[in-house]
C-alpha cells in the first residue's frame, strides 16, 4: 500500500465559442444585469457543431499529460466523471480513451454531478493508494449547451451552465515526499435526488424510456429548485470544508487557495464570508465560464498551475456541491 498519491499535473480546455449574457438576451427573456447580480456569470463556452465531449476531455488531458511530462501510454486508469455523457452508453471516458491512442487502458465514467471530480479524485486516491494503479488520470468533462433549454422557460437553469473539461493525473508519491492528497470527504443525499435533476430519457419509463409527452412537457430539460440547492449549498459547503480540513490536522489559516464548485459566485463569496477566508484566497472562473459542474474544479486547478500558483508546499483545498444531492472536498498539497 502506497502512503499517499499527488497531483502531478493539471490541465483544461473549453471550447472557443463565447456566449455572453447579451448573446442570452437574443434567445429569451433574461438580461446581463439579473444574470450577473444574481450569479456573477458574465459568459459562458459552448461547443459547436462537431465538437463532442471527448474532445474536450481529450484536449484537457492531453494537457494535464504535458504537465506532468507524461504520455498517454503512462496512464493505467481513466476516470472520467460527467452528468453529460457523450452517449448512454459506453460513456464518455471510453471514446476519450480511443481518443488518447490508448488501446486497453481501463476507463469509467464516474456519476456525482457536480461534484463528480472530487468523487473521481477520491477514487483516483484511493486506486493508487492500493497499488493497483501507478497513475490515474481524473477527468471532469461537461457539455450542457446542448441540454439545456435556452427558452424563457428553461432560463432560470439555462443561463447558469457552460461547456468545459479540466483532468489531473493522480500518481504514488515518493516516500516522505510533503506533497499529496492529504484527505477527501464525500457525502451524498439520494431524498433530494428530484430537487436538480434530469428526468428523462429514463430506464424507468415503459415501455421506452422517452415519449412526445414528455417532450412536450420539457421533462428532457434539467429542472431545479434554485432555493432549495442554495440553501443547500450554504449549509453543505463550509461543514464538509470544516470536515476535511479537521481530518487532515489543518486550519483554514493553514490553506493556500480555496477552489470551491463554480455554481453561483454569491454562494462562494457568501461562505467565503461566513468562514472569514480572505477573498484574494479563493479562486473563480465562473464569471467567464458559467457552471462547468464535474469541470469547474479541475478547469480552476489547472487554470491555477498554468499561472503558476501552485508552487512546491501550496495547501490547496477544493469543496463541491451538486444534485443528488452530493457534496464533498478534498485537500491537496503540491
Ligand atoms: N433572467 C431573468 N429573470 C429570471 C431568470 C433569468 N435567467 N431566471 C429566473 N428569473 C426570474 C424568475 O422568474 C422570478 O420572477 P418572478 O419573481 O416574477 O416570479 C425572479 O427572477 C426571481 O426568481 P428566483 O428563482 O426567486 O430567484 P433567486 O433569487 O432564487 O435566484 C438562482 C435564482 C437560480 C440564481 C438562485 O436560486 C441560485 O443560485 N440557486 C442555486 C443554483 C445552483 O447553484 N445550481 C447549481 C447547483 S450545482
Amino acid at each position: 500500500m502506497t502512503t499517499r498519491a499527488r497531483i502531478a499535473g493539471a490541465g483544461f480546455f473549453v471550447p472557443e465559442r463565447v456566449v455572453s449574457n447579451h448573446d442570452l438576451e437574443q434567445l429569451m427573456d433574461t438580461n446581463d444585469e439579473w444574470i450577473r447580480q444574481r450569479s456573477g456569470i458574465e459568459e459562458r463556452r459552448y461547443i459547436t457543431p462537431g465538437e463532442t465531449p471527448a474532445d474536450l476531455a481529450q484536449r484537457a488531458s492531453q494537457r494535464a499529460l504535458a504537465a506532468a511530462g507524461l504520455e498517454p501510454r503512462d496512464v493505467d486508469l481513466i476516470v472520467l466523471a460527467t452528468l453529460s455523457s457523450q452517449h448512454e452508453f459506453p460513456g464518455t471516458s471510453f471514446f476519450l480513451q480511443r481518443q488518447l491512442g490508448l488501446d486497453d487502458t481501463p476507463c469509467m465514467d464516474l456519476r456525482a454531478q457536480c461534484t463528480g471530480f472530487l468523487y473521481a479524485l477520491t477514487t483516483a486516491n484511493a486506486m493508487v493508494r492500493s497499488g493497483q494503479f501507478q497513475r490515474v488520470l481524473a477527468v471532469g468533462c461537461e457539455v450542457h449547451s446542448t441540454g439545456i433549454d435556452l427558452t424563457t422557460e428553461g432560463r432560470d437553469v439555462a443561463v447558469l451552465f457552460g461547456d468545459g473539461a479540466g483532468a489531473v493525473v493522480v500518481e504514488a508519491a515518493d516516500a516522505g515526499e510533503a506533497a499529496g492528497i492529504l484527505e477527501c470527504r464525500l457525502h451524498a443525499q439520494g431524498a433530494n435526488a428530484e430537487k436538480l435533476w434530469l428526468e428523462f430519457p429514463s430506464s424507468g419509463h415503459t415501455p421506452v424510456r422517452i415519449d412526445h409527452e414528455a417532450i412536450d412537457q420539457k421533462r428532457h430539460f434539467p429542472r431545479m429548485e434554485g432555493r432549495q440547492v442554495f440553501k443547500h449549498a450554504v449549509t453543505r459547503l463550509p461543514e464538509v470544508l470544516l470536515e476535511a480540513l479537521s481530518a487532515a490536522s489543518l486550519k483554514l489559516e493553514d490553506v493556500d487557495l480555496f477552489l470551491f464548485h463554480q455554481a453561483n459566485l454569491r454562494i462562494n463569496e457568501y461562505v467565503a464570508n461566513q468562514l472569514g477566508i480572505p477573498p484574494e484566497k479563493c479562486l473563480s472562473n465562473i464569471q467567464r465560464y458559467g457552471n462547468c459542474s464535474a469541470a469547474s474544479i479541475p478547469i480552476l486547478l489547472a487554470e491555477a498551475w498554468e499561472a503558476g500558483r501552485l508552487t512546491p508546499g501550496t495547501t490547496v483545498a477544493m469543496t463541491a456541491f451538486g444534485s443528488g444531492f452530493s457534496w464533498g472536498s478534498a485537500i491537496a498539497r503540491f
